[in-house]
C-alpha cells in the first residue's frame, strides 16, 4: 500500500503536478481588469473541455449590435443596423427625428437593470413595431442600402478580421443571431470582406416589391428579449450547426443569452457578455448571467484568445 513506500510519494505528486500544468488554460487576455468573472475555474474547465473536443464539436453564436459592431468610437456612438438607416438617401428628415424620439424613449428601457425582462417586453415590441412602420412608409430603396452602410460610421470592434478568418478556416459554424436589420448586416460584414460561407444569419430581413422598394418585413419580428422563440424555431433547424455540443455565445444584453436555447444536448455553453454601458448599474447582474464580462472593452481580443484556445490549443503554457 502507498503510506508503506512512502517513496513513492514524490514521483506521483510530481505527475500530479505536470499533469496540472498541462491542462491549465492560461489565456493571458483573461487576466485584464475589464474582465470580470463570477467563477473562474469554471471558465477554465469549460475552456479545457472544449479545447479537448475540438473544433468539430464547436459553434460560435454571436448577437451583433453592440457585440460585433463597437458601442462607441473616439467618444461618439457607433450606429446600430436601425441607425445606419438614417441617411436621407433613405429616410426622411421627419421620420429619422421620430426613430431617434423613439430610441430615446425605448432604449432607456431595454438596458434599465430595474425593470425584469417580462416588463420590458411589451415596450420593446412596441418600439421594433413602430420603426418598422416608419421605415415601410419611407419606401426604402433596395440598391440604396449599399451606398448607406458605406456613408455610415459604422465599425467592428478591433480583432474583428481574426475572428471571422480564423473560423472560417477551421470550418466553425458562425451563426449571428441578431434583432437588426439583416440586409444591413449583410452589408457590414460584405463590405468588411468578412461574410465567410460559414456564416448563418437570423435576423430583420426588409421584403421588397419588385420595383425594389420596402414593403416589409419577413417573418416574425425578433426583438432583444425574443431571441428564445427566434431559437427555437429558426436556429435549431440549421444542419450546419448539428451535432456540435459546445458553444461560444457572445452577447451585450442579457436577452442575448437565450440565443443558445435551440441547441440540441449542449454540453459546455460558454457565455461573454461586453458590458458597454450603465456599467456601474449592470455590472452585478451581467457577472451573475455571463460566464465572462468584458467592461467597455471595444476589442475582440478576449473572444478571438478563447478562440485561438479552444481551436488549436495555442497559448498554453
Ligand atoms: P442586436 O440584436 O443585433 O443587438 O440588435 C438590436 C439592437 O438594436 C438593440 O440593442 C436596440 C437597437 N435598436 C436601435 O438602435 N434602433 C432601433 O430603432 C431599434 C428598433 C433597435
Ligand atoms: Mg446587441
Amino acid at each position: 500500500m502507498v503510506y508503506h513506500v512512502p517513496w513513492i510519494y514524490t514521483p506521483v505528486r510530481t505527475i500530479l503536478a505536470i499533469w496540472h500544468q498541462l491542462t491549465k488554460t492560461e489565456i493571458p487576455e483573461l487576466t485584464k481588469c475589464s474582465v470580470l468573472m463570477r467563477e473562474r475555474s469554471r471558465v477554465e474547465e469549460m475552456i479545457h473541455a472544449m479545447q479537448r473536443a475540438g473544433a468539430g464539436s464547436l459553434q460560435v453564436i454571436s448577437d451583433f449590435d453592440m457585440t460585433l459592431t463597437r458601442f462607441a468610437h473616439n467618444g461618439r456612438r457607433v450606429p446600430t443596423t436601425h441607425n445606419i438607416l438614417d441617411n436621407r438617401l433613405l429616410i426622411s428628415e421627419d421620420c429619422a427625428k421620430k426613430m431617434k424620439d423613439l430610441l430615446n424613449t425605448y432604449y432607456p428601457v431595454e438596458i434599465d437593470a430595474s425593470r425584469s425582462t417580462e416588463e420590458k417586453l411589451p415596450h420593446m415590441v412596441d418600439w421594433w413595431t413602430k420603426v418598422h412602420e416608419l421605415l415601410i412608409q419611407q419606401k426604402i430603396r433596395k440598391d440604396l442600402l449599399a451606398q448607406a452602410v458605406k456613408e455610415s460610421t459604422v465599425m467592428l470592434r478591433d480583432g474583428y478580421k481574426e475572428f471571422f478568418d480564423h473560423l472560417a478556416e477551421q470550418q466553425v459554424p458562425l451563426l449571428i443571431f441578431s434583432a437588426g436589420v439583416g440586409d444591413i448586416l449583410e452589408e457590414v460584414i460584405q463590405q468588411n470582406r468578412v461574410f465567410h460561407p460559414n456564416t448563418h444569419v437570423i435576423s430583420n430581413y426588409m421584403d421588397f416589391d419588385h420595383a425594389g422598394v420596402l414593403q416589409a418585413f419577413k417573418g416574425q419580428l425578433i426583438h432583444t428579449f425574443n431571441k428564445r422563440e427566434g431559437a427555437l424555431r429558426r436556429a435549431a433547424g440549421l444542419t450546419a450547426l448539428q451535432g456540435r455540443p459546445n458553444v461560444l455565445l457572445l452577447g451585450d444584453s442579457l436577452g442575448d443569452l437565450t440565443m443558445a436555447d435551440g441547441v440540441s444536448e449542449p454540453e459546455n455553453v460558454l457565455t461573454i457578455g461586453f458590458l458597454n454601458d450603465q456599467v456601474e448599474q449592470r455590472k452585478e447582474s451581467y457577472v451573475n448571467s455571463f460566464d465572462i464580462v468584458l467592461v467597455k472593452d471595444e476589442t475582440m481580443d478576449v473572444p478571438n484568445a478563447v478562440l485561438r484556445h479552444i481551436i488549436s490549443g495555442r497559448d498554453r503554457k
